[in-house]
């Protein structure tokens, strides 16, 4: 605890995950100690103490800090209080079997897939980490919401990754970083293309679809429906119409798209999102990692889907079966329903 300004507090609710949280996400060299029964965090230190301090909390044994950063409330409502209620939710069996359920299931997944070992540790963190994520982003999230609700769209998968890429973008500091160029892969009514241009202003994204859907649009239970699909690309057109210059559409399938650019074309950002089969999934996974520049991203979404009956017919097997690959040549980012990766080293760098 040397050089670090700190108070000690008595603890109010019980949240494990939260402490967990802090420990594993905190800056490297301000870590103290883990230990014993943690604290929700979110309730007790987001509401602490005093700007720029930095606060140790003692609960049942166990120690954690953050940096405290809100210090709007009055120092009543900062103080934490110790509620019976909150004990009970925290440690409620059904809460927590839930939750051990979801994970055993996810590793089994995994295992299944042929997963390497680091993704194991970056799910469990990102499992400890997501609902602190959420929170932290549900401002923007919640004003991205408001703008989206312009756009003609019959769909709204990617609303559920915009803390994820938030929280993202933010760490790698790509607001900052001038012409950034993304490439996606699948981009359907355009959902995640317009979140990309209309978050960096001066992006320039490439969009390649077949518009024809992938096999779970095509499908007779599709959730989809044959008129989104006919729709999709019209809505796309609709939708991206304000970013005119920023926009490149490539209609085909991803492996036309990479047999026709020009020749080390590269990106700061791919997010592959196109057909789900293995098969296509590790042909775009190869490809797109060849066009990332050194220090992009790369981000696969539907990791754990699991769609076709074979299990390494889905996008987890491809993904790990590249992740092995090409070890050594990326760094792993981040494992939830998306995985994302930032590539290190480049096999055509001399
Ligand atoms: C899940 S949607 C993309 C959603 C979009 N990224 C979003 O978040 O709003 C998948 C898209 O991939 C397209 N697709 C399927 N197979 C493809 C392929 N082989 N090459 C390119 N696009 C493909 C489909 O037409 C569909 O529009």
């Amino acid at each position: 605890m040397k050089g670090l300004d700190c108070r000690l507090r008595a603890m109010a609710s019980i949240g494990w995950q939260d402490l967990c949280t802090i420990l594993l996400t905190s800056p490297a060299g301000q870590r103290i100690l883990s230990g014993g029964i943690a604290v929700d965090l979110r309730q007790v230190m987001m509401r602490a103490v005093l700007p720029d301090a930095m606060v140790v909390d003692i609960g049942l044994g166990w120690i954690g800090f953050k940096k405290m950063q809100d210090v709007s409330l009055p120092m009543s409502d900062r103080m934490p209080s110790l509620s019976p209620s909150l004990l009970v939710k925290a440690f409620s069996p059904r809460r927590l079997f839930g939750f051990i359920r979801g994970v055993v299931g996810d590793v089994k997944f995994l295992m299944r897939t042929y997963a390497p070992a680091g993704v194991f540790i970056k799910y469990l963190e990102g499992r400890l980490i997501r609902s602190r994520v959420i929170a932290r982003y549900s401002d923007q999230a919640e004003a991205f919401t408001a703008t989206a609700a312009q756009l003609s769209l019959s769909t709204r998968w990617f609303m559920d990754n915009v803390s994820h890429w938030l929280d993202i973008f933010d760490k790698y500091r790509l607001s900052d970083r001038p012409g950034i160029e993304a490439l996606e892969i699948g981009s359907w009514e355009g959902l995640s293309a317009f979140f990309l241009l209309n978050l960096l202003p001066k992006a320039r994204i490439t969009c390649v679809d077949t518009w024809e859907g992938a096999d779970e649009h095509k499908a007779e239970d599709s959730e989809t429906g044959p008129d989104a699909l006919s729709g999709s690309e019209a809505a796309f057109d609709r939708n991206l119409s304000r970013f005119q210059g920023r926009v490149e559409k490539f209609k085909g399938t991803s492996y036309q798209y990479f047999k026709s650019v020009p020749d080390r074309q590269r990106f700061d950002l791919v997010y592959v999102d196109g057909s789900h089969h293995c098969d296509d999934v590790i042909v775009d996974a190869v490809k797109s990692f060849e066009a990332l520049k050194v220090g992009g991203l790369m981000i696969f979404d539907d990791y754990f889907w699991f769609y076709y009956p074979r299990v390494i017919d889905n996008p987890a097997a491809a993904i790990n079966a590249f992740l092995r690959l090409k070890a050594g040549s990326y760094r792993l980012v981040s494992v939830s329903q998306q995985l994302v990766i930032e590539k290190t080293a480049d096999r055509y760098a001399s």
